[in-house]
């Protein structure tokens, strides 16, 4: 077994304080999907808690007032960074549609909307509310164009970035699939999710508040 430096003990360490302090503050907000950050949770896991979360409609309350503010802001942050002076794109990629809310959003600034999400159940629920986009229900890595280049006009990632083990793996692949990249995240999450931010081109960076939650939004063109 390889043993920790003396470097990496207080890096593991202050990981995993912070990985708690997010979880109470995740708390606090009243999200659910808080444990799937976690490294210990193996991919299995993490797939069935997601599959146990969907077997109710909105589990995530996607109609509620908070998370259609969310929703409109994107949409004006990624109109406005991204798109303007014109009015839409021909194609946006969304990694986390999830039962497709904000894909109702994103399909007003593209021709052809691309979503994709592992829980079956959530992609069936969008593909009903949206039968204009492709719904993929699946593994973004498995898919036949996955190392295609500039392959969208957008990519998106909202809310879903701390599901993937290697953040910094996903958005390269994002930067590679997409010509521009859109992330949002809860600012609870912004440690783990900063750090490799840095790594993608300059672009934008924003913020936004409804009530007692902020979230934050970085964009950038891919190189
Ligand atoms: C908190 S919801 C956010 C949904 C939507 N993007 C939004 O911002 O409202 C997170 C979504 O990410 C999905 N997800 C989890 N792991 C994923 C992965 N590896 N690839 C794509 N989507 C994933 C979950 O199934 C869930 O639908």
């Amino acid at each position: 077994m390889k043993a920790m430096s003396l470097v990496d003990r207080p890096t593991k360490l202050a990981r995993t304080l912070a990985r708690k302090l997010y979880k109470r503050l995740d708390t606090t907000f009243g999200r659910a999907w808080t444990s799937l950050v976690e490294d210990e949770m193996s991919d299995a896991e993490a797939r069935q808690a997601l599959d146990t979360q969907y077997q109710v409609t909105d589990p995530f309350k996607m109609d509620s007032p908070k998370e259609q503010f969310r929703f409109a802001e994107t949409n004006r942050i990624l109109a406005a960074g991204l798109i303007a002076p014109q009015s839409r794109v021909g194609s946006i990629l969304e990694i986390g549609c999830g039962e497709g809310h904000q894909s109702e959003y994103f399909s007003r600034l593209c021709d052809r909307l691309t979503a994709i999400d592992p829980v079956a159940d959530a992609v069936a629920r969008g593909r009903a509310r949206l039968p204009g986009a492709e719904f993929i229900a699946g593994d973004l890595y498995d898919q036949p164009w996955a190392n295609d280049l500039a392959r969208f006009d957008i990519v998106t990632a909202c809310e879903v970035i701390y599901y993937f083990k290697d953040i910094p793996g996903i958005l390269r692949k994002m930067s590679r699939l997409g010509r521009a990249c859109l992330v949002t995240y809860h600012r609870p999450a912004a440690y783990l999710v900063e750090g490799p931010l840095k790594a993608m081109p300059r672009g934008g960076r924003a913020t936004f508040v409804f009530e007692d939650v902020e979230w934050r939004a970085a964009w950038w063109r891919s190189p």
